[in-house]
């Protein structure tokens, strides 16, 4: 039997996190759909066309691991206002959505779009500030050459970007529960969010 959890929301509120440890505690598969975007922008950035490059992705092309960077975070967010780009990564989230066993996808069109009915949807936030500080620590710890001025410029130009474009823009679902993470722990943000999905499972 499918279960689907929607976790959507901005870049860097935690629901990367929160998805893996959801997954990890129910059993669920895990998609964080952010990658494909990503591995669409990767592609770009080394010369490629955004549709093309969208209608001939395969699931290897997110195992590489230069996708976490600012720049290809920005490429990404480009990619990601085409609407060709976006039916073009559709079934393939849906069909990850529907494996039996139960299944986490975390994006910013999941409970929109992608999954409308979603068993559970969350819609996980926090502060641009707060934001721009995990972001930014994850960055360093990684050895990055980045300002935590450049990476609150990053994370507000990306907001702007995927809240005010006209193909599935970032918002929260009308059903989504909202879970605003900026004064939470992320243990406890976990849990909230385990507590939340174990209402509706049983
Ligand atoms: O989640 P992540 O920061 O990896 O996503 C990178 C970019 O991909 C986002 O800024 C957004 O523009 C785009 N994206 C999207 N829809 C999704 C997931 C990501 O438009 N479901």
């Amino acid at each position: 039997m499918s279960f689907t959890v929607a976790i959507d929301g901005p870049a860097a509120a935690g629901k990367g996190t929160i998805s893996k440890a959801v997954a990890a505690h129910f059993g669920f598969a895990h998609l964080d759909t952010g990658l494909l975007y990503r591995a669409v922008g990767a592609k770009v950035l080394a010369g490629g066309d955004p549709i093309a490059v969208a209608l001939a992705l395969d699931p290897v092309d997110l195992e590489n691991d230069d996708l976490r960077t600012a720049a290809v975070a920005q490429a990404a967010s480009e990619v990601a206002v085409i609407p060709q780009v976006r039916a073009a990564l559709a079934a393939f989230q849906r069909s990850f959505a529907a494996r039996a066993g139960g299944a986490v996808l975390d994006g910013r069109d999941i409970g929109t779009v992608i999954c409308p009915d979603a068993n559970v949807k969350l819609f996980v936030t926090a502060s641009p500030a707060c934001r721009a500080e995990r972001r930014y620590a994850e960055l360093k710890a990684k050895g990055a050459d980045v300002t935590l001025e450049s990476v609150l410029a990053d994370v507000k130009a990306r907001d702007a970007r995927d809240s005010s474009r006209a193909a599935s823009p970032l918002v929260a679902a009308d059903d989504a529960v909202l879970l605003d993470t900026s004064d939470l722990t992320i243990d406890d943000a976990i849990d909230q969010a385990i507590a939340i999905i174990s209402a509706v499972k049983g």
